[in-house]
């Protein structure tokens, strides 16, 4: 068992990540007399309630289920578990447990942050991209019109319980997307880049994946520490995500990891363009990110997406795109590029690869 403390810079605020096996059978039932006293309510969704509904149902807490997927990250749902969280009794001392993926984290933590402005949050990842990421920092969020976690707030869960004993019922293309955001930290992290390049012919091994999840959770924590509400550092955590974002808008078969992968790739490029980079370096991590890689980039709608980087929260001047690019070892940098020049070079890079 490995337990992580995040005191947030400047704020009363504080998360407690505990990284432990059978967090259903053995942490929540220890700490259920408490949440049954506060009044508390299970989050999740069709397909980890469908593996895992034996576990959840022996809490004996009332539960709401919204069907699982990134399209239904939605005010519809949000509004609905809102109204269950309501009808159930939730009060100010009450929590929300978040059981799922990040879809269902981002939703449970706005819900969360929302009624009576403000209740407490439990987020119990089960997916691997939201052990390494989603789950740790307090981000929520729901996509609306059309754009990705276009509505959001920055509330902390009060705990964050990481079992890497969930990874046994997720398909390989999850643990893919996992990946994707484990690459974003090693491309901000020499020691973990280093790991991932020594560990490439076992990168889905289970017992490398529990490894990882404190490395990275520890990574993100420290980032997210020093700057919980991102108004300078915790940008670098968006490196690829511009692009990403707007591929994952646009290519509704592709899922949030391998299009942070993706953009990874594209923004690479871009930054070797316009940037002083180490080329030998961003050749490798093009290497690392092939490897996990396996969707197909011929059809993707590069106007359509370029368009909607438009959106992209870190901009700030009307037709131009911010972007957080590697360049290298352990390093970023913030590229910004005229709205044409960006959809003209990323049709230039795409038709390349
Ligand atoms: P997801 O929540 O859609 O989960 C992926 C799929 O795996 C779903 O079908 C889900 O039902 C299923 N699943 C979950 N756990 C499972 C398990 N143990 N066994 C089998 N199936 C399981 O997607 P995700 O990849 O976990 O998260 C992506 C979302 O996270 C995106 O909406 C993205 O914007 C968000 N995100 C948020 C942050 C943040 O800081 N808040 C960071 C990164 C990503
Ligand atoms: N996933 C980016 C962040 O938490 O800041």
């Amino acid at each position: 068992m490995r337990t992580f403390h995040i005191k947030l810079k400047g704020m009363a605020e504080r998360s407690v990540i505990v990284c432990r096996k059978n967090v259903l059978s053995k942490q929540l039932k220890e700490d259920l007399s408490w949440l049954k006293a506060g009044g508390a309510l299970i989050f999740t969704d069709s397909n980890v309630f469908a593996l895992y509904r034996r576990q959840i149902e022996a809490l004996t807490l009332p539960v709401f289920v919204m069907p699982a997927g990134e399209e239904n990250k939605s005010e519809q749902t949000l509004f609905s578990l809102l109204k269950a969280m309501a009808e159930n009794g939730l009060r100010r001392c009450s929590t929300l447990i978040a059981i799922g993926g990040g879809v269902v984290g981002d939703i449970g933590g706005l819900a969360a942050s929302l009624y009576m402005r403000g209740i407490s949050c439990i987020q119990i990842p089960t997916t691997l991209l939201a052990q390494v990421d989603s789950s740790v920092g307090g981000k929520t969020a729901i996509d609306f019109c059309g754009v990705k976690n276009l509505i959001g707030t920055f509330h902390q869960p009060m705990y964050v319980y990481a079992d890497p004993t969930f990874f046994k019922t997720l398909p390989q293309r999850e643990i893919r997307c996992g990946l994707g955001e484990i690459v974003k930290h090693a491309a901000l992290n020499a020691p973990l880049f280093d790991r991932l390049m020594q560990n490439q012919d076992r990168l889905f091994d289970m017992e490398l994946l529990a490894e990882l999840v404190p490395e990275n959770i520890r990574i993100k924590a420290e980032i997210v520490q020093k700057d919980p509400n991102e108004t300078g550092l915790r940008r670098c955590l968006n490196i690829g995500h511009t692009t990403g974002h707007a591929i994952e808008l646009t290519e509704k078969n592709l899922s949030h990891g391998e299009c942070v992968l993706l953009g990874l790739y594209y923004e690479s490029r871009l930054a070797q363009r316009h940037l002083d980079t180490d080329e030998a370096y961003l050749r490798e991590l093009g290497t690392l990110i092939r490897t996990i890689l396996a969707c197909k980039t011929e059809d993707i709608d590069v106007e359509r997406a370029a368009h909607l980087a438009l959106f992209d929260k870190k901009n700030t001047q009307e037709n131009r795109v911010v972007l957080a690019v590697p360049t290298k070892r352990g390093e970023f940098s913030f590229l910004e590029l005229r709205y044409s020049d960006y959809e003209r070079e990323l049709k230039e890079i795409m038709e390349t690869l």
